[in-house]
Formats: C-alpha cells, sequence, structure tokens
C-alpha cells in the first residue's frame, strides 16, 4: 500500500464545514494558505487547463470583501425582501475569517473542454483544499451565495465574461469543538451492476 488507507478515510471523514462565526481570531499563516492553495492546484484537469483562479483576502482587504458583498446585497434586492440578518453575516463573515479564498473557474481560451469539465475541475480543486484545511485542523467553509457568484463579483475579481466566481471558502482556526458529520449509508447512494 503505498499510503495509509485508513489515515486518509479518516481525513475524508473529518473533513468538516466549519463557519466563521465558529472561528476563533488566530491569524492562519502565509505558508499555511500557500501549501492549501498549492494542494488544490494537484487536483485533476481535463486538458491540462489548470482553469482555478484563487483570490486570496485577509487583513485590511477583508473589508473590502465584506464591503463588496454588502453592497451588492443591498444593491440587488428590493427594499421588502432586505434581510437584516443576511446582510449582517454576508458582511461579518469576511472580518470574522483570518483568509477569505474568492474561488474561480477562468475558462481556457481555446475553449476544447466543456466549462463543466472546468467547473467539475475547480470543485476537485477546492476539495483538495478542504482535506489540507482538515488535515491542519483548521476550519473551512465553501460558501455560494448569489453576491458571491453573480456578475458583480466577476468583475470585483477582474475575471472576463466566459469565466465564473464560485464563491468563498473561507478559513479560521474553530473555537469549538470539530463537528461530527453523517452520511446516507452506501445502499442509498451506489448502484452496482455485475452482470
Ligand atoms: C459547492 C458548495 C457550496 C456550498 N455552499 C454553501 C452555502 O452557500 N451555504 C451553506 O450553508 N453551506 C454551503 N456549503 C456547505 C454544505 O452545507 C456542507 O458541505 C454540508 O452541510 C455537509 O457538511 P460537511 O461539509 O461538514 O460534511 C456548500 C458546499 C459545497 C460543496
Amino acid at each position: 500500500m503505498k499510503f495509509s488507507v485508513s489515515e486518509i478515510t479518516e481525513l475524508v471523514r473529518d473533513r468538516r464545514s466549519i463557519s466563521p462565526e465558529n472561528y476563533t481570531d488566530r491569524v492562519v499563516h502565509r505558508e499555511i494558505v500557500e501549501r492549501v492553495v498549492q494542494n488544490g492546484t494537484w487536483a485533476p484537469t481535463h486538458g491540462m487547463t489548470q482553469p482555478w483562479r484563487f483570490f486570496v483576502f485577509t487583513g485590511a482587504a477583508r473589508r473590502r470583501l465584506a464591503d463588496m458583498l454588502g453592497g451588492e446585497y443591498r444593491r440587488s434586492v428590493p427594499p421588502e425582501k432586505f434581510l437584516p440578518r443576511k446582510f449582517e453575516k454576508l458582511t461579518q463573515r469576511p472580518l470574522k475569517s483570518s483568509v477569505v479564498i474568492a474561488i474561480a473557474m477562468v475558462r481556457d481560451p481555446n475553449g476544447k473542454i466543456s466549462e463543466t469539465d472546468e467547473l467539475l475541475a475547480v470543485g476537485c480543486a477546492v476539495q483538495n483544499m478542504a482535506l489540507t484545511c482538515a488535515a491542519y485542523g483548521l476550519g473551512a467553509y465553501w460558501s455560494t451565495p448569489g453576491v458571491a457568484t453573480g456578475e458583480a463579483m466577476r468583475r470585483f475579481l477582474g475575471l472576463g465574461d466566459a469565466d465564473r466566481a464560485l464563491g468563498l471558502f473561507y478559513m479560521g482556526y474553530p473555537a469549538d469543538a470539530w463537528p461530527k458529520g453523517y452520511r446516507k449509508p452506501l445502499d442509498q447512494v451506489m448502484v452496482w451492476h455485475d452482470e
């Protein structure tokens, strides 16, 4: 066996989405962020297009991101549908995280690889990131609200028309005990054909 399957199984199953409300203010150092993103880039990629892009917001830059999210929520929602709690969440989460990484997919100019495959590759990259965070004991949380995936976010990140903003990956050290997860049993999700 090349690696310990029991250890990787434990890591995969122990990975949890831990939201910024549950982070301490301990800083996640740059070397750790770089390792997390570097591992992201080792995801599979059809045609080696490597369509992922990672925009890291930390320190004072988190405020710029929070302002953009809040501003866009206010702009895009009619006053009667405006939810103060949602606004609060959108604008506070970046500030409660040591690091926020805006995830993006950049379309390869020759367009040979389908958009679906490019999006799937980015999803694989984010899973690598989440597993790396779990290995460090770091909380991570991928969130995809409309304001973080729409046109305004695309422009905020300087992406092109064919590119996609794919939400925010929050990172911070958890304040509480590591949460437990659950999944459906295999017989509910797997169909086995053998004849
Ligand atoms: C692509 C993607 C987008 C997600 N977006 C959100 C989101 O916008 N809001 C949210 O509460 N959770 C979001 N999540 C996290 C899920 O809620 C979480 O993965 C699920 O509850 C299972 O928990 P676990 O990750 O701890 O196993 C997202 C997960 C993925 C994979």
